[in-house]
């Protein structure tokens, strides 16, 4: 995979991209069928800051979140799909910020059915190569619901240090959640 340096942060471009076994490819509003099945999924929505979708309607508001967030260049969200064009699940940035700070949230859900096959472990790689040189990124975070200890070896090799435990951070599912802080950086 190769992703150029960019000088200006513009993330409206043509953003898909290829790993060994993956097509990565901006959200849009085809991928809300595919999207709302996977999200009804309560073991993928666990620890996520969602409740299982209950409808398409809800698929199409998160796409409208992720569509959002690129057009203002604070994020970015890419479909993950396999060399069939089957889709596995999610990943990128929730948040990017380049004024006060040169650094962006990672986050991903994967299809429980592809759990254990080593899809994040080749997309984070690549996420952190997007961050890093195609962004200009001096660190990349992410925030983890305490109790997802996949999510947590997962970062943890590769790279990610365990920073700390923000208490009550969230709110969601009618309760408080701790999140662990995970932080990695350019260097
Ligand atoms: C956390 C999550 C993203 C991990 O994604 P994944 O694609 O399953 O991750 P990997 O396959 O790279 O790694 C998972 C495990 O499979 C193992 N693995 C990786 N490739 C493998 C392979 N080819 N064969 C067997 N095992 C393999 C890894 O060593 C790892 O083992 P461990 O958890 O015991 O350390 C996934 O479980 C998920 O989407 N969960 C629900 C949503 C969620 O919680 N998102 C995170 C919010 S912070």
């Amino acid at each position: 995979m190769s992703i150029r340096p960019r000088a200006m942060l513009d993330l409206t471009g043509a953003l898909d991209f290829r790993t060994d076994r993956f097509q990565l490819r901006p959200l849009s509003v085809e991928d809300s069928p595919v999207l709302f099945r996977h999200l009804s999924d309560p073991a993928v929505t666990e620890f996520m800051d969602i409740d299982p979708l209950q409808g398409e309607d809800e698929a199409l508001a998160i796409i409208g979140w992720a569509m959002g967030i690129r057009e203002r260049n604070a994020g970015l969200r890419w479909g993950i799909r396999d060399r069939d064009g089957e889709f596995l699940g999610t990943a990128g940035f929730n948040t990017i910020e380049l004024e006060r700070g040169r650094r962006g949230e990672v986050a991903y859900d994967i299809r429980k059915a592809s759990w254990g096959q080593g899809v994040m472990g080749e997309v984070l790689p690549a996420l952190a190569v997007f961050g890093f040189q195609g962004l200009g990124l001096r660190r990349l975070e992410a925030m983890v619901t305490v109790g997802n200890e996949p999510s947590c070896r997962l970062l943890e090799r590769h790279g990610f240090e365990r920073e700390g435990v923000l208490r009550d951070h969230g709110f969601w599912k009618g309760g408080f959640w701790d999140q662990v802080v995970y932080g990695r950086l350019a260097t």
